[in-house]
């Protein structure tokens, strides 16, 4: 196996003859990264300035990341006109009463330190006229904190300025799963691509794995991830040890360009369109959001969803409009809305940009605390892949960004504490796991666990996602289908649980939210390997 671009820098000793049953190659590293975007490379920056010996391992190229796609920017709190109290207080009020306020502090308190090393790295933000930093605006936040790059291409700027920092990156390379002995991580199996003809097992002996592996749209049919957003950081814990928390608050965007019939990754409309002014509107004309928040079109991202969702019910139609026609200078402003728009013959200036709600982000994750620590010794997660308590039920816009930068830098600082570990894997067998037809999940999970919620729905999907039969992963493809189902399995278990209405989880039968339910729901792997809630009762959840 010829490991691609620097690895070997990396690791010293990548070795294609290896003692390990079922390993074609062979590494060592004293930390491991799982996923090339904004908290991955930001951690194994950190930890290779801390001196750690640092794989990271993606198994797409340089830009094949959901950082990539970012649009709207980095919340981060300005000098001049705000606070991090009232940064935290917009978080918190977005987050419908399950964030975990000194989470959210913390993490907000880390912003501008980790956007001013960002800045140093090269990373260049849009300035204004004053040739101060320009902020926008987007749904839920109270002030203009929102720094952005290249108008609204700011994720692409974040990662061009991260992968110009020359780190060495397998490319090619999926995590298979994490080792553990019984005092911690002893190191990954990957699936890597050998060049030739297919799928070589590698073997990468290190005392910590740091998993940031970005989220999970692929559940759904229509999502702005990218194809690799398969939920695998989640799947990787959960057999790891690990517990997730929060995966039923799946944040769906508002505003997805709609085109008749379009599935897989859809281009996303940037809120800061309305950020600067842009309005939704039916096909009547008629205002979407008049009446149902103080904040209108620019009020938290769940109510938003919702009440797209609602009025596309109420008319019998699959889509409703963003009115930015009379937006000064909207080309220059919002490039890659832009193109979006115009390769499917929208001219934004002149016409109403029809949009529907997608799947967008993952507000749970793999619980970690602010450092990016699991309860698994040596096992870390960062970035939309983590639960850190910072998002609750609903993610205040642009924060993503934010926490990967700050909860990166603090994770691969944090892996340091693994350094001079000794650890040895001896085996690299894959489990065989339940696997889904990935087209028949995404349909399940489209049609009952998507903006709208109801019982029965869910244990409809429960009963497609129990039929999956068993496979042992032997392409990157199958360990998709099998991180997809696990993840699927878990967040409906906690949405059967979650009997109320709370953020980006709205149940059509308990439509309110309940007190009694303030709180997140954890899931992991009981003794038997099966999925559990440890500290409630499933029995006949509807
Ligand atoms: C957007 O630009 O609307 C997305 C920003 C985000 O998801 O934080």
């Amino acid at each position: 196996m010829t490991p691609r671009r620097g690895a070997s820098e990396a690791t010293g000793d990548v070795r294609g003859a290896t003692a390990v049953p079922g390993a074609s190659w062979e590494a060592h590293a004293d930390l491991v990264v799982v996923g090339g975007g904004v908290a991955g490379l930001t951690a194994a920056r950190t930890a290779s300035l801390r001196g750690l010996r640092v794989l990271t391992v993606s198994k797409g190229g340089p830009t094949d990341t959901a950082t990539q796609y970012a649009q709207g920017g980095i919340a981060v709190v300005a000098p001049e006109n705000d606070s991090v109290a009232g940064h935290v207080a917009d978080t918190v009020e977005a987050g419908a009463g399950l964030c975990d306020e000194a989470a959210v502090r913390s993490i907000v308190e880390g912003g501008p330190a980790a956007v001013a090393a960002l800045t140093d790295l090269g990373a260049v933000f849009d300035l204004g006229r004053d040739g101060a930093v320009s902020r926008t605006r987007e749904g839920g936040h109270s002030v203009r904190r929102i720094i952005h790059a290249g108008g609204d291409a700011t994720g692409a700027e974040v990662q061009r300025a991260l992968n110009a920092a020359g780190l060495p990156v397998l490319f090619g390379a999926a995590a298979a799963r994490v080792v553990t002995d019984e005092r911690g991580v002893t190191g990954l199996i990957v699936l890597s691509d050998n060049g030739v003809d297919g799928t070589a097992v590698g073997v990468v002996h290190a005392p910590a794995v740091l998993l940031a592996t970005g989220g999970l749209g692929q559940l759904y049919s229509c999502s702005t991830n990218p194809p690799g957003a398969t939920a695998d950081g989640v799947a990787l814990a959960l057999a790891a040890g690990a517990a997730v928390a929060d995966l039923e608050f799946v944040q769906f965007h508002p505003t997805v360009l709609f085109t008749p019939g379009g599935v897989g990754r859809r281009p996303l409309v940037s809120e800061a369109v309305r950020g600067e002014g842009a309005r939704l509107v039916d096909a009547e004309g008629n205002s979407v959001t008049a009446g149902v928040h103080p904040l209108g079109d620019l009020a938290p991202r769940d109510v938003v969803s919702r009440a797209v969702a609602d009025r596309m019910r109420g008319l019998g139609t699959d889509h409703v409009y963003l009115d930015a026609r009379h937006l000064r200078g909207f080309a220059e402003r919002f490039p890659t809305v832009t193109a979006s728009c115009l390769a499917v013959g929208i001219d934004p200036a002149h016409q109403l940009i029809p949009v529907a709600p997608a799947a967008h982000y993952s507000c749970g994750g793999v619980v970690t605390d602010v450092h990016g620590r699991t309860a698994v010794p040596g096992l870390y997660a960062a970035g939309e892949a983590a639960r850190t308590g910072l998002h609750g039920a609903n993610r205040l816009a642009s924060n993503s960004l934010l926490e990967g930068l700050v909860v990166g830098e603090r994770a691969g600082a944090a892996a340091t504490e693994r350094a001079g570990v000794r650890v040895e894997v001896t085996d690299a067998a894959l489990p065989r796991e339940a696997a889904a037809d990935r087209s028949a999940l995404q349909s399940a999970m489209t049609t009952h666990a998507s903006v709208v919620r109801d019982g029965d729905g869910l244990a409809i999907a429960a009963a497609t996602l129990a039929e999956a039969p068993d496979r042992v992963p032997a392409t990157t493809a199958d360990l998709e289908d099998a991180a997809l189902t696990e993840t699927a399995s878990a967040l409906v278990l906690a949405a059967r649980a979650r009997t109320e209405t709370r953020g980006a989880h709205t149940r059509r039968d308990h439509p309110e939210p309940a007190e009694s339910w303030r709180r997140s729901i954890e899931v992991r792997r009981g003794a038997s390997g099966a999925l559990e809630t440890p500290d409630l009762t499933l029995t006949g959840a509807r």
